[in-house]
């Protein structure tokens, strides 16, 4: 078990906090979707409640180690006062820089700082200037942070798959090194689905290629009842077996893996449910996503896929068995959409499954759903509020799904 914060002293002390405030940001730099912030919220104000002072890190977007105007973190600031309800201090330019250090030596117990995108520096992803993998400037920054602070707190659970200098690097530097509340609740919601799930056990897994989900596929065929595919790679599972798939996409070159799994599945008695109709189209836009005007949407009777055609979503078929398997369910982790449901009329499945997951829920079944597109799958079917848990990681849930060690989480300390 690692430390949690309740086993830390924080009391008048500078607490630096790894944040994932990687948040959406529109062309006039305004926050479109502020979740990440305001789940770091809990941690924050225990930290408050506690007389630490508390500085702020993060990364923002990819600016792949030089400082890019619009990934600064500057918009943060005054959205977490808003939403905390009291002034949080901002230093603009470089986040090791001497007004950061003057700022966080000056800072007192009970106020907050936040400091400039971590990722405008090359070595917080363990690269030097000339961007060469270089471990000894990667701990050089990593101390640099350490040293504005006495405490360490790990509450940016998206990022804890990444072994960086503020995930990983910066733990040798401080004294005490733990999980703050938003990964201590990730890791036990996802945790405790996978090692200590109610049964049945069902997983949703959806999204274009198996090649992605292919880690988490084989993962979750040790723990589970039932595993309901969706999305294209379910195309790429049919004609493994000699379904035909018309235009859907495929990954030919993973056609035995996808084989192997399936008898792997047989094999492990666990319940492989694939697509047993589509919704299907012959024409599709890919570079915006839309359906051309005289595009021919269709719904198939069985499991393949006409001459010409592409499946674009499961069928009612589909989704009626999809349904109550997931309604039997005492446990269901779901990640990636069934369809394209960003296109209305191939939304039907995912909202469908979605509505079924919270009636699930509603029953008793704890339900973790997490990557970006299930979280919006589930927000698009307003069902948001009624899952137990939304994880705020994408990669990271992914990658804790797959049973992975993180290295953000390995670096904290035991208990
Ligand atoms: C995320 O958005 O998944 C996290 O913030 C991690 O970002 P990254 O994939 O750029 O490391």
């Amino acid at each position: 078990m690692k430390k949690t914060l309740k086993d830390i002293d924080v009391k008048g002390k500078k607490v630096l906090v790894r944040v994932d405030y990687n948040v959406p940001l529109d062309s006039d730099l305004n926050i479109t979707n502020d979740k990440r912030i305001a789940a770091t919220l809990p941690t924050i104000k225990y930290l408050l409640d506690n007389d630490a002072a508390i500085i702020l890190i993060s990364h923002l977007g990819r600016p792949k180690g030089k400082a890019v105007p619009e990934m600064s973190l500057k918009p943060v600031a005054p959205k977490l006062a808003e939403l905390l309800g009291k002034p949080v201090k901002f230093v603009e330019g470089d986040c090791i820089s001497a007004d950061s250090k003057k700022a966080a030596a000056d800072l007192k117990p009970g106020e907050i700082l936040l400091l400039e995108n971590l990722r405008f520096h090359p070595e917080e992803e363990g690269k030097n200037a000339a961007g060469e993998k270089d471990k000894a400037a990667m701990d050089a920054f990593a101390k640099q942070l350490a040293s504005m602070g006495e405490v360490f707190v790990q509450d940016a659970f998206g990022t804890v798959h990444r072994a960086h200098a503020s995930t990983a690097g910066i733990v040798k530097y401080v004294k005490d090194a733990c999980a703050g509340f938003l990964v201590e609740k990730e890791l036990k919601f996802l945790g405790e689905a996978l090692d200590n799930p109610a049964r049945p056990f069902v997983a949703i897994l959806g999204g274009a290629k198996v090649s992605d989900k292919i880690n988490v596929i084989e993962n979750l065929l040790t723990k589970v009842n039932a595993i309901i595919i969706g999305g294209a790679m379910a195309y790429t599972f049919l004609k493994s077996q000699g379904v035909s798939t018309g235009r859907s996409l495929v990954e030919d070159d993973k056609l035995d893996l996808a084989s192997d799994i399936l008898k792997k599945a047989k094999e492990k008695k666990v319940d492989f449910l694939l697509p047993l109709d589509h919704v299907i189209v012959d024409k599709l836009n890919f570079s915006d996503m839309t359906v051309p005007a005289d595009a021919k949407i269709d719904t198939t009777n069985d499991d393949t896929v006409p001459f010409g055609f592409m499946g674009v979503d499961v069928g009612p078929k589909s989704i009626e068995k999809f349904s109550s398997v997931v309604k039997s369910a005492k446990t269901i982790v779901w990640n990636g959409p069934l369809g394209i449901f960003e296109i209305d009329s191939f939304s039907k499945g995912t909202v469908e499954l979605a509505k079924a997951v919270a009636d699930a829920t509603d029953n008793g079944a704890v339900s973790v759903v997490g990557g970006g597109d299930s979280v919006s799958a589930v927000k698009k079917a307003g069902v948001d509020k009624r899952i137990t848990h939304i994880s705020t990681g994408g990669g990271a849930s992914l990658e804790f799904l797959e049973g992975k060690e993180l290295p953000g989480i390995a670096a904290l300390q035991d208990k």
